[in-house]
């Protein structure tokens, strides 16, 4: 296990996951794209116990993309699917767990049934201080920086606030992130490597670490592994 009394300081308050492969999870096994997103939610469920055990505050994992609409009906009813279940077992488990559940990302683009179990999970669970998960859910990072460049221009018209005020504390504080400190560790499996439009703004000093392992595969060891990785790095902020 990671290790949290020795090394807490080292410990990455908020780490990120890119949860990507479980296509072709799936393919190697000759089974349906669909087989590989049932076990990657079964993962997650791991994965977001694991790091409430071993100390991380804010766990952020990309679960679907303003782009993956594009694909074909009967993949996005599955994921849609299985989110209706997570939230669901969550609301049930949301005592025991005592874990925060924030969402990230246009819900207003989910059936009406998924955004009121989000919204209910949200408010059964926004007494939780200790650990919180956000889901992304329909997110994009360029959709979420758009939005607040509206929001901005919005509020200086109504209030004849000056344009040029504009900060980087409240220019943070207009994303879906708000409240939320920067991911100081981002994990992508799946062995692609790219960001896709994940928290672009939110990424500027995190770590990036990259593994071949497909998220279904990802268990406690590897997540061990980043750690490990990220306690080694030297992080500068652009000092020396
Ligand atoms: C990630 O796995 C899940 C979502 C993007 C919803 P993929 O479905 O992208 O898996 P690969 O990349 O095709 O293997
Ligand atoms: C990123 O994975 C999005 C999620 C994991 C939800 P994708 O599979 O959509 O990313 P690309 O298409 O390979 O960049
Ligand atoms: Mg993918």
């Amino acid at each position: 296990m990671a290790k949290k009394r020795e090394n807490e300081a080292a410990m990455p308050r908020h780490i990120a996951i890119i949860m990507d492969g479980n296509g072709r999870w799936a393919k190697k096994r000759l089974l349906p794209r669909t087989a590989g997103h049932a076990a990657g939610a079964e993962t997650f469920r791991r994965i977001a116990l694991y790091c409430r055990e071993i100390g991380v505050k804010y766990l952020t994992v990309y679960a679907f993309s303003t782009e993956n609409w594009k694909r074909p009906q009967e993949e996005v009813s599955k994921i849609m699917g299985l989110m209706k279940d997570y939230l669901l077992e969550s609301i049930r488990d949301m005592q025991k767990n005592h874990v925060r559940i924030e969402f990230f990302g246009d819900l207003t683009a989910l059936s009406p049934e998924l955004q009121d179990l989000a919204a209910e999970a949200r408010k059964e669970s926004e007494v939780f201080t200790d650990s919180q998960v956000n889901m992304c859910i329909n997110y994009g990072s360029r959709d979420e920086m758009l939005r607040a460049a509206r929001a901005w221009a919005k509020r200086c018209a109504e209030t004849g606030e000056d344009p040029e005020s504009l900060t980087e504390e409240t220019f943070s504080s207009l994303l879906y992130s708000a409240d939320v400190p920067d991911p100081d560790l981002i994990i992508r499996p799946g062995g692609e490597l790219r960001i896709s439009n994940f928290l672009l703004w939110q990424a500027a000093y995190a770590e990036l670490y990259f593994t071949d392992v497909l998220w279904p595969d990802f268990d406690e060891r590897e997540l061990d592994r980043a750690v490990a990785a990220y306690q080694a790095r030297n992080r500068r902020f652009g000092g020396i």
